[in-house]
C-alpha cells in the first residue's frame, strides 16, 4: 500500500539470535521507501554489526547515550523520540522487554522508548521456555495495555533445536503488520482521489505543438500525498519528466481532449478530485497533416476553445464529492480566484503564486493561498511535498 513511505522508522534491535534477521527489516523498509534509523542495545551489537545495518539504512548505527565522553557528545534520545513515526522494536529480547515494562532506561533504545511519541511496536524472540514464562508473558501484558503494540512471534524450529513458539515474527510478515496498523488508521482509507497533472500539448502539425511550462512536479506530490494517507489515487498526467509516483494508477495523456475524457468519464466514482494540471484553454481548429513549411512572412492559426474540464466537474459534482481546481493568475489573483471558485462549483482553489521567488512552474518548492468558501489559508514557500500535505491537512479538517 506504500503507507511507510516517507516515514521515519526507529529499528531498535535488541541481543536475540534473531538480531541478524534485521538486516532483512532494514532492507525492506528501505524498498517501501521508509526513512530508518538503527539503535542497538550494547547486546545487540555481538550478533550484529554496525557496518551491515548502516549499510542498508543509509545512516550511521547508535549504540550508545554518550557518544565521545571527552568531547560531551552524546546521542539525543528525545531527539529520536520526536523524529520517529514509528518505533520498531525487533527483536526484542526478554530482558528488554522486562526493563521496557518497569521503565528502566539504562542504554540508548531504553531512553528512547522512555521518550517516544509515536506507536511503539514490539516483536519478541526468545527460546520456548523464556517466551512462556510468566514474568515474560506478564512484561508483554503490561506493555500492551500501555498501548505498545505486540507483534506476535511465530512458531516453528528455535535456534536452541527446540520446536514452538517464541520466534521473531518472519521480516516480511513485520512489514505486513506495520502496513495493515497504518493502513487501518488511514486519513483516506477507502477514499479515491483523482488528480490531473502537467501540461497538456495541442499539435499544430507532426512535429509543433502549443504546451506551457507546467512540470507536473506540484500533482505528482499531491498524488504520492493521497497515497500516503491511503487513498486510491488515479493520476491522470500531461507529458511530464516525472517517474510515476508508487502505488497510484497512472494514465498518460497528451492534449487536452484526452485530458477530460479520462478525467470525466472517472469523476462519478470519486470522493475528491484534484485538478491541479496546467491544461490548455485554446487548440488549433485545424492539425496539419504534414510539418508546416516555412514559406510566408506571417502565420496565423485559428485556435478555438478547449473543453473547461474544471467546469464540466462542477456541473456534475454530486453532494459528497470535493472539487479542488488550482488557479495561476496574473492579475486581480485573489479575486479571479474567488469567482473561479463559484463559477466552477468547486470547493476549494489553490491560487498559485508567479510574483513569489521559488513558486510555481519548474520549482521544488510552491507558495499557495487556499480559497474556501469563507476563508482563506496563506501558506508559506515550502517544498511542493509539504504543500501537498497542507491541502490534504486541509480537506480533512474542513470536508471529511
Ligand atoms: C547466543 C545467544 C543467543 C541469545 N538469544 C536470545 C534471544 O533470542 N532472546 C532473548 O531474549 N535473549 C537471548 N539471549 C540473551 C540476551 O542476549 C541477554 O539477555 C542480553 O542481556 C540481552 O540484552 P539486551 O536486551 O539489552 O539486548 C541470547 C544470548 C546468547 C549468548
Amino acid at each position: 500500500m506504500g503507507l511507510l513511505e516517507g516515514k521515519h522508522v526507529l529499528l531498535g534491535i535488541t541481543g536475540s539470535i534473531a538480531a541478524y534477521k534485521s538486516a532483512f527489516i532494514v532492507r525492506d523498509l528501505i524498498k517501501e521507501g521508509a526513512d530508518v534509523q538503527v539503535i542497538l542495545t550494547p547486546s545487540a551489537s555481538d550478533f550484529v554489526t554496525p557496518l551491515t545495518l548502516g549499510t542498508l539504512s543509509k545512516r550511521p548505527v547508535l549504540t550508545q547515550l554518550v557518544k565521545d565522553s571527552e568531547l560531551g557528545v552524546w546521542n539525543n534520545h528525545v531527539d529520536l523520540g520526536l523524529w520517529a513515526d514509528v518505533f520498531l522494536i525487533a527483536p526484542a529480547s526478554a530482558n528488554t522487554l522486562a526493563k521496557m515494562a518497569g521503565g528502566e532506561a539504562d542504554n540508548l533504545l531504553l531512553t528512547s522508548y522512555l521518550s517516544a511519541k509515536c506507536p511503539v511496536f514490539f516483536a519478541p524472540a526468545m527460546d520456548l521456555d523464556m517466551h512462556a514464562h510468566g514474568a515474560n508473558q506478564a512484561n508483554i501484558e503490561r506493555l500492551v495495555n500501555r498501548g505498545n503494540i505486540h507483534i506476535p512471534s511465530e512458531s516453528g524450529e528455535l535456534a536452541s533445536g527446540l520446536f514452538g513458539a517464541g520466534r521473531m515474527a518472519e521480516p516480511l510478515h513485520i512489514i505486513e503488520f506495520l502496513e495493515a496498523y497504518f493502513t487501518e488508521r488511514a486519513p483516506l482509507k477507502n477514499k479515491k482521489v483523482l488528480i490531473t497533472a502537467g501540461p497538456t500539448q495541442e499539435p499544430i502539425d507532426p512535429v509543433r505543438y502549443i504546451g506551457n511550462r507546467s512540470t507536473g512536479k506540484m500533482g505528482y506530490e499531491i498524488a504520492r500525498a493521497a497515497a500516503a494517507l491511503g487513498a486510491d489515487v488515479t493520476l491522470i498526467s500531461g507529458p511530464v519528466a516525472l517517474e510515476p509516483p508508487k502505488n497510484v494508477k497512472t494514465v498518460l495523456v497528451n492534449t487536452a481532449a484526452e485530458m477530460y475524457k479520462e478525467t470525466l468519464s472517472r469523476f462519478d466514482k470519486m470522493d475528491i478530485g484534484i485538478l491541479s494540471a496546467a491544461v490548455s484553454d485554446y487548440r488549433p481548429v485545424k492539425v496539419a497533416d504534414e510539418k508546416i513549411k516555412k514559406s510566408s512572412d506571417n502565420l496565423n492559426i485559428e485556435l478555438e476553445k478547449t473543453d473547461d474540464i474544471l467546469k464540466s466537474l462542477g456541473a456534475k459534482k454530486k453532494k459528497d464529492q470535493i472539487l479542488i481546481g488550482f488557479a495561476l493568475e496574473t492579475e486581480n489573483a485573489l479575486e479571479n480566484a474567488k469567482k473561479k471558485r463559484e463559477e466552477k462549483n468547486c470547493d476549494m482553489i489553490v491560487l498559485n503564486s508567479l510574483r513569489d521567488k521559488g513558486a510555481g512552474f519548474g520549482h521544488d518548492t510552491n507558495k499557495v493561498i487556499l480559497i474556501l468558501r469563507n476563508k482563506n489559508i496563506n501558506l508559506e514557500l515550502k517544498p511542493k511535498s509539504e504543500v501537498a500535505k497542507d491541502i490534504f491537512d486541509c480537506i480533512i479538517q474542513e470536508f471529511l
